[in-house]
């Protein structure tokens, strides 16, 4: 067998493993296989293209190796669960900008004349597409990392002006394919990235890891450009995974937000954001608050409990003391499972991944729709730091930005119990009626810190 039915043999199993690994990271059950499975198929993938024909520069493949190693281990084991979602927008942009570069160089090596029309089209989306990720990505971890604001930045005409530099990035591809001029590649390289900030800018809050699932997408494409130019399976069959895969992914998020990707992408949605909300809790109207012996005694004695946990959670970083409380109750007798609304929290998964942490069985998870219909039998819903994902003004309130998102419904049980520090809103930025319901019980405070003595409370009842 030649050296290159090996290598191709490599890449078929590798490419195999990655659909194996996507398979097992659709439940939480299996994702951490389904992450090994896919280290394991990249790893192969990586050891089997050194053995490719004619490989140069193998030096520097290994130093940049080195490079990519030393500073993404320590990026990712470091890295708090809030921050994910800058990096793996950073991550993602690294990978559109290295599509874009194995483009260009493959275009500056080449006679382009001579080049059937249809690879040098092929080179050009490699750099116009992966430029627009690369950019687009590195705009969108500035916004998260709070670098400059996270709102929507607008300004007079801008819709227009992003048509515009389309329209050139499509009229520089054409005149390359006509003249193969490399200056001309150049320039659609910057347009391709002046696209991708462009196309950011207006895009903000939390309409930002939606965004940057679809710039994953676009990656993926960039990829799949780069293998074709490089006549490479593997890095067909990836970016393809990844561009169906991210694309499957953002609309699965607009669905669970009730929102259409076109209005996600173009309505600059959150400009009535605010960081740290204000406004909508400031009205005078009363609530209820408790004490945790009160709340810990409601929960000793009831039958059933359903905790519903948000973004609050991961920023109180929660889950172990969650996962105490729900053991005191079972102790007890309490029936108790977590309800989990597709879009809680920052990112796909993000609920699923810290109960995880907390080795918070996989059992006691019920998504929205399996649990909606069981919490009218429950006596206590404890919704702990979530709030537009219990919000009934999506419901009940057309007009409201998140008027048509699936919600769980918290109220239908006989008691609500918030956890929270204060009476801001979510991320969407607006009030929510649940919160001044005769059923809510407020019970105020990091999330830690309340939990815990909610757990001291159920222990002493
Ligand atoms: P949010 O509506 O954002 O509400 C989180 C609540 O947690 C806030 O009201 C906040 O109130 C509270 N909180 C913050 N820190 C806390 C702490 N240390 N202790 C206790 N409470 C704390 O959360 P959600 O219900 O999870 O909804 C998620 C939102 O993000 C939705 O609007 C969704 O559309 C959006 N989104 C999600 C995703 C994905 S994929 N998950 C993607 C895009 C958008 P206080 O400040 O008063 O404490």
């Amino acid at each position: 067998m030649s050296t290159g039915t090996i290598l191709e043999l490599c890449y078929l199993v590798a490419a195999i493993t990655f659909i194996l690994a996507l398979k097992g990271l659709s439940s939480p059950k299996r994702a951490r296989s389904g992450n090994f499975i896919a280290m394991a198929g990249m790893a192969l993938a990586i050891v089997a293209t050194f053995f490719t024909p004619n490989l140069h520069h193998i030096g520097l493949i290994v130093v940049a190796m080195v490079l990519g190693v030393v500073i993404g281990v320590p990026a990712a084991r470091l890295v708090k669960m809030t921050a994910m979602p800058q990096l793996v927008a950073i991550f993602n942009g690294v990978g559109g900008g290295a599509a874009a570069l194995v483009s260009i160089t493959t275009f500056v090596g080449l006679d382009a004349k001579t080049q059937a029309t249809y690879k040098i089209l092929e080179v050009l989306l490699g750099v116009v597409i992966g430029s627009v990720s690369f950019s687009g990505s590195a705009i969108a971890f500035i916004k998260l990392q709070e670098l400059i604001t996270g709102r929507p930045i607008t300004y007079p005409g801008q819709q227009i002006v992003n048509a515009l530099v389309t329209i050139v990035a499509v009229v520089l591809i054409i005149l390359v394919l006509v003249t193969a001029s490399t200056p001309l590649m150049w320039l659609l390289m910057v347009v391709g990235l002046l696209l991708g900030i462009g196309f950011v800018l207006p895009i903000g809050g939390a309409d930002v890891p939606v965004l940057i699932s679809l710039l994953n997408s676009l990656t993926g494409v960039a990829v799949a450009a780069s293998g074709f130019t490089l006549n490479n399976n593997m890095l067909i069959v990836a970016g393809t995974l990844v561009g169906a895969s991210g694309l499957l992914l953002t609309m699965m998020m607009c669905k669970a937000m009730g929102r259409s990707l076109a209005n996600i992408l173009f309505s600059a949605f959150g400009s009535n954001i605010t960081a740290t909300g204000g406004e909508a809790g400031d009205e005078t109207r009363s609530v209820r608050t408790g004490t945790p012996d009160d709340i810990g005694v409601l929960m000793a004695y009831a039958r059933k409990v359903a905790i519903i946990p948000g973004y609050g959670l991961a920023v109180a970083q929660a889950q172990h003391t969650v996962r105490e409380l729900a053991d005191e109750l079972e102790a007890k007798g309490v029936e108790v499972f977590y309800a989990i609304h597709p879009v809680a929290g920052r990112m796909p998964g993000h609920m699923n991944v810290l109960l995880a942490e907390a080795n918070v069985p996989y059992d006691k998870l019920k998504e929205m729709d399996e649990a909606n219909p069981v919490l009218a039998t429950c006596d206590v819903a404890l919704i702990v730091g979530a709030n537009d994902t219990v919000n009934p003004a999506a419901d009940d309130v057309p007009g409201s930005p998140i008027y048509g998102m699936p919600i769980i419904h918290a109220d239908a049980a006989q008691h609500v119990v918030f956890l929270k520090r204060s009476m801001r809103p979510g991320f969407a930025g607006i009030d929510n009626e649940l919160l001044y319901n005769e059923k809510t019980t407020m019970l105020f405070g990091d999330a830690k810190d309340t939990l815990t003595k909610l757990v001291a409370a159920v222990v002493a009842s």
